[in-house]
């Protein structure tokens, strides 16, 4: 059977992680999808750079354009990030190439996802995004598929295991912020710019993004009204932790008579509720649905492995010829909500 041939842009936390899975997994990737899966080619910065996994004999393109374009190229797989400028650019021209998409990049799909989803279709292509909400997660599949029997009702939960980690280990461990910030980076979970983790930016994208598979609705990241965790304090986590609370990054989706809502602000949450006791990097998600009615998914939501695990499912179902439409149902019958007013209870 024909391989399904990657190219793969990015060879950083995430990019390598993919590396790995895949040298170390051959045979359990190709038992699975029914045909090989293999690496042609990558990109990144730096060619030199030691990464700590081996790229073989994949051919090496500097530009991630150029690399979107190859004969021998299946799938782009974009893990360089950003919502502008190379990974944009190469998501464009792999589309146009005839190329299928994954990616984990939340904020190229919560600004422009509404037209790359319409320019894939057109083109016959699918982009899947499994890797850029919750980290490890399965949260996408579980809504695009395990759920689509369901009008959802309401998407909340903590969507960012930096702002998580921070939150939760200056209270436990009692470190300074620039500690545990820095524990953060080690760990890989933080953005290249890290102020779209603390601003809260980062994980309204991500909430915006389950709001438009949960609803039906087009990607709306302009609507989110959304906080961050920077003002937050020590003493704010000690006196909430006092009066038996947690402060948690929390976002909420959900449709309601004024329009669709879509909130991500620090909020208090019980200490013992399972919402309360996450630690770490880890993100909770909860999905309400007419029939399901509750369904609570928990798992790492940052760092290499688990980010790799999510990026690898959308690579699998693409070699099994899974051909999900990128929001779970055709962009083109997409509805454009209504945004609730920002401050309405
Ligand atoms: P890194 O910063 O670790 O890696 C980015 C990679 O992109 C690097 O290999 C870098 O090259 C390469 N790169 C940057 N600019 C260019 C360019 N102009 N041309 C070619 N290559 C370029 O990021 P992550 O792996 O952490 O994140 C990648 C994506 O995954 C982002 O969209 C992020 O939001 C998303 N994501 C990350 C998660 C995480 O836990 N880290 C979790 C979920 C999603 P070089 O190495 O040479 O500098
Ligand atoms: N910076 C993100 C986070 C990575 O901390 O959650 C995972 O999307």
């Amino acid at each position: 059977t024909d391989p399904l041939r990657l190219g793969i842009a990015g060879l950083g936390t995430v990019g390598t992680g993919v590396v790995r899975i895949i040298r170390q997994k051959a045979k359990l990737l190709e038992a699975r999808a029914g045909r090989p899966v293999t690496i042609s080619a990558v990109s990144a910065r730096s060619k030199g750079k030691d990464r700590g996994v081996s790229l073989g004999d994949y051919a090496w393109e500097d530009d991630p354009v150029a690399l979107a374009q190859r004969d021998d190229v299946d799938v782009f797989v974009e893990l360089v990030g950003g919502d502008e400028g190379p990974a944009k650019d190469a998501v464009e021209a792999a589309i146009a190439a005839g190329k299928d998409v994954v990616t984990a990049n939340k904020a190229l799909l919560a600004h422009h996802g509404h037209a790359l989803a319409l320019a894939a279709e057109e083109a016959g292509r699918v982009i899947r995004f499994e890797a850029a909400v919750a980290g490890g997660i399965p949260v996408v599949k579980a809504l695009t598929e395990g759920l689509a029997g369901n009008d959802m009702t309401r998407v909340m939960g903590v969507m960012n295991g930096t702002c998580n980690y921070i939150l939760t280990r200056m209270q436990s461990a009692g470190l300074a912020y620039d500690e545990v910030f820095q524990e953060a980076s080690d760990l890989g979970y933080l953005e290249a710019d890290p102020q779209l983790d603390v601003g809260g930016i980062d994980a309204a994208h991500k909430l915006a993004l389950l709001a438009s598979i949960a609803f039906g609705t087009q990607v709306d990241f302009g609507a989110v009204e959304m906080e961050g965790i920077g003002a937050i304090t020590i003493e704010d986590i000690h006196h909430a932790a006092d009066m038996g609370y947690r402060i948690k990054l929390l976002g909420v989706a959900q449709m309601t008579g004024r329009g669709l809502e879509q909130r991500m602000t620090p909020c208090l949450v019980p200490s013992g509720s399972p919402l309360g006791t996450l630690e770490g990097g880890t993100n909770m998600v909860v999905l309400e649905g007419d029939n399901v009615e509750q369904v609570v998914l928990r798992g790492p939501g940052a760092g290499m492995g688990p980010t790799a695990s999510a990026v690898m499912s959308d690579v699998m179902d693409i070699a099994r010829g899974f051909r999900l439409p990128t929001f779970g149902q055709p962009a083109t019958t997409l509805e454009r909500a209504q945004p609730a007013a920002a401050g309405t209870p």
